[in-house]
């Protein structure tokens, strides 16, 4: 049986680097989301640039031109809709959602948070992270929900944090994390082999084999569990 790849959107405001991360996974025919549009809400968004190079048709929705965010919002959910989008994943998109716009894809609206949540929402996590001393620190996928950086979680991998580090150093071993575990997410949620319970994320059989986790830590023989996608 051949899988229907799911029509994807990504939502960007800038570097688009999980943006790119994504398209290079879904080059694979087999993998089940295809990526059919870019949506940024800058015009200067530097992630723009790799869309266009790949044949991703992308728009740009500039969140300063419109008077409030539902007028901006509508005009993102007229492309989405005008694209037949099924899932989004938002990649560094820095604009905060409405619940009118977060209700329109329930369970279909994903994103990508730099720090292990719950801990450390919102922005500057890495250099928190180092002023609170703890010594694992990492990044997580989740559904949205109309309160900022909740929502189930569907994968999360930890870095260890390292005495040498900055906020730059553990951001940059934080983002590689990010470019592996979002598109094994996206993979999950695409194929349907989740099921959400609260704020729970179970993986439905025969999928038990892709769950999304990742434990890299340095200095010791690397514990993986395969990640899908
Ligand atoms: C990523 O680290 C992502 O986790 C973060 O912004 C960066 C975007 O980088 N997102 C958030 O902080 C959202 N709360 P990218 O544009 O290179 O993907």
């Amino acid at each position: 049986m051949t899988l229907r790849r799911k029509r994807t959107a990504i939502l960007i405001s800038g570097r688009g680097s999980n943006m790119r991360a994504l398209i290079e996974r879904a080059r694979d025919p087999s993998y089940p989301a295809e990526i059919v549009l870019v949506l940024s809400s800058r015009p200067d968004a530097t992630g723009l640039a790799f869309a266009k190079e790949n044949g991703v048709a992308s728009s740009v929705v500039d969140h300063k031109i419109y008077a409030g965010r539902e007028e901006f919002e509508r005009s993102m959910q007229v492309l989405l809709e005008l694209h037949r989008i099924e899932l989004i994943c938002l990649a560094g998109f820095m604009r905060m959602l409405t619940p009118w716009f977060i209700s329109q894809w329930p369970g279909r609206l994903l994103n990508i948070h730099p720090a292990l949540l719950p801990a450390y929402r919102g922005l500057d996590t890495h250099a928190r992270a180092l002023a609170d001393g703890v010594r694992i620190h990492g990044c997580t996928v989740h559904f949205v929900v109309p309160a900022m950086d909740e929502g189930p979680i569907i994968a999360q991998a930890a870095v260890a944090v390292l005495d040498s580090d900055t906020p730059a150093s553990l951001a940059a071993r934080v983002l590689a994390e990010e470019h592996a575990i979002y598109p094994a997410a996206l993979a999950c949620v695409a194929e349907g082999h989740l099921r959400v319970e609260g704020n729970r994320v179970f993986t439905r059989e025969p999928a038990t084999e892709l769950v999304p986790l990742r434990v890299p830590f340095k200095g010791r023989k690397a514990s993986r569990r395969r990640i899908g996608g």
